[in-house]
């Protein structure tokens, strides 16, 4: 991170601090990097030399801390590099991120750490590594743990799959409690994908295409919960798309357990009965579900039971995912998109208010890791965005900075536009006109 700021006065803009309670017009003043005031800012000698941003009509809201993107260097520079990652990040609004660990090598070591925060260095937004839960993801052996959690893992993930031998998982969820380290699990039972591409129903019929069930998945939230329960560490299940899960984690956390749950804006907006042709770009794991299925992730946003989106960003090449779902790698790209879903989806409909969003897009995740993010009281870290909500655009994959262009979301109108981000008070995304 680069360490020059600018003095920045942010004049008349509505604050939406959730952390703080905040959801009023006022100013900020950021200096060396921090929160330096917040409320009525008059010129005079504390303003001198700043710049002036003029944020009338506009929101201010904390950076979005993204839990799960897919940054696929080292290993994938094709489909995306640290600096694209991280440049579609702060397009994005989102000003830290974590990225999974199934890159090749895989982040597995304490060396493997330290080389992917040596080349994020110079990224323009917060780069928090997750650590990859067994050797080489191959789920036979427990990764160096201790090694990467001084190295500067901040949580662990077997992200692409689960850890399927449920004694090595446990021994995992006990090094991780050791270690303070969220476990952040992708639920899937693999052998019972049984070569599905598409969630299983009427479309995959209709597509003549292989199913995945929702047991896929609910069979290993229930599993994860319980090894929670049993070891007392934390679990922040990812990427959760059916109406199960969300049962699950009611249950949970009707027990008291230490488990969070987190909803990606594709799996709120969008259902399998959405996919119009069998291609690649509607692919992702988990897949779209039914519509029963999306509406109770929105309920489970609404009740507080789903308490994070994060985006799953998966880039892939264009060539890779421009084929049929039983060819195409699953996955698609998200950190550019995912404020406007959540706003249009879930802000414009009434479901949340938008210091509900900021909630679960901020001050939850951080809250997951246990970092001081995700909150604008003076004093904080100046990491925030400011965006503009009142104008209809389409969403346009050739405005990405992310190297994948792989979205079901081309052309769909959405409202939420980023307009500016700034980490530690430094611009790092501005809208150009
Ligand atoms: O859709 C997905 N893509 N889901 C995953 O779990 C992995 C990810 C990837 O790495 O492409
Ligand atoms: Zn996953
Ligand atoms: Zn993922």
């Amino acid at each position: 991170m680069e360490k020059k700021t600018e003095k920045i006065w942010i004049r008349g803009g509505r604050l939406v601090d959730p952390a703080n309670g905040i959801d009023e017009v006022c100013d900020l003043l950021l200096e060396d990097g921090v929160v330096k005031k917040a409320g009525k800012i008059e010129s005079g000698t504390e303003t001198a030399d700043a710049r002036v941003i003029h944020a009338e009509g506009k929101v201010i809201m904390p950076g979005f801390v993204d839990l799960h993107v897919h940054l696929r260097e080292p290993g994938f520079e094709y489909k995306e590099t640290i600096e694209t990652g991280t440049k579609a990040a702060a397009h994005g609004g989102v000003t830290t991120i974590c990225p999974m660990p199934n890159t090749n090598p895989v982040i597995d070591s304490a060396e493997a750490v330290k080389d992917l925060l040596k080349r994020a260095e110079h990224a323009p937004v917060h780069v928090l590594p997750v650590g990859a839960v067994t050797k080489g993801q191959a789920g036979k052996e427990l990764a160096d743990i201790k090694g990467m959690k001084e190295a500067g893992i901040v949580a662990l993930s077997e992200d692409g799959k689960s850890v399927m031998d449920t004694l090595l998982f446990r021994r995992a969820l006990k090094e991780a409690k050791k270690y303070d380290l969220p476990m952040l699990s992708h639920c899937e039972d693999k052998p019972l994908v049984d070569g599905g591409v598409m969630n299983q129903g009427k479309k995959s019929e209709e597509l003549s295409l292989p199913g995945i069930t929702n047991a896929v998945e609910d069979v290993i939230v229930a599993r994860d919960i319980l090894m929670s329960k049993e070891t007392g560490n934390r679990l922040h299940l990812c990427h959760c798309s059916t109406a199960d899960s969300v049962r699950l984690i009611r249950f949970a956390k009707e027990q008291g357990l230490p488990v969070t749950g987190e909803v990606c804006p594709h799996h709120f907006t969008m259902s399998d009965e959405e996919i119009t042709e069998d291609h690649g770009r509607f692919k992702m794991n988990p897949p779209l579900r039914s519509r029963e299925d999306v509406q109770a992730l929105r309920e489970g946003l609404k009740d507080g039971i789903m308490d994070v989106i994060s985006t799953d960003h998966a880039p892939h090449g264009a060539e890779e995912k421009n084929q049929s779902m039983k060819l195409a790698p699953f996955g698609i790209v998200g950190l550019e998109t995912s404020f406007a879903l959540g706003y249009t989806e879930l802000v414009k409909s009434g479901l949340l208010t938008l210091s509900g969003l900021v909630e679960k897009m901020s001050v939850n995740p951080a809250k997951v890791l246990g970092i001081e993010k995700g909150n604008l009281a003076p004093g904080r870290a100046a990491d925030l965005v400011i965006a503009e909500l009142d104008t209809e655009y389409e969403i346009d994959p050739d405005t990405f900075f992310s190297k994948g262009k792989n979205t079901p979301f081309a052309g769909k109108k959405v409202y939420g536009k980023i307009l500016m981000t700034i980490v530690d008070g430094r611009v790092v995304y501005e809208e150009k006109h």
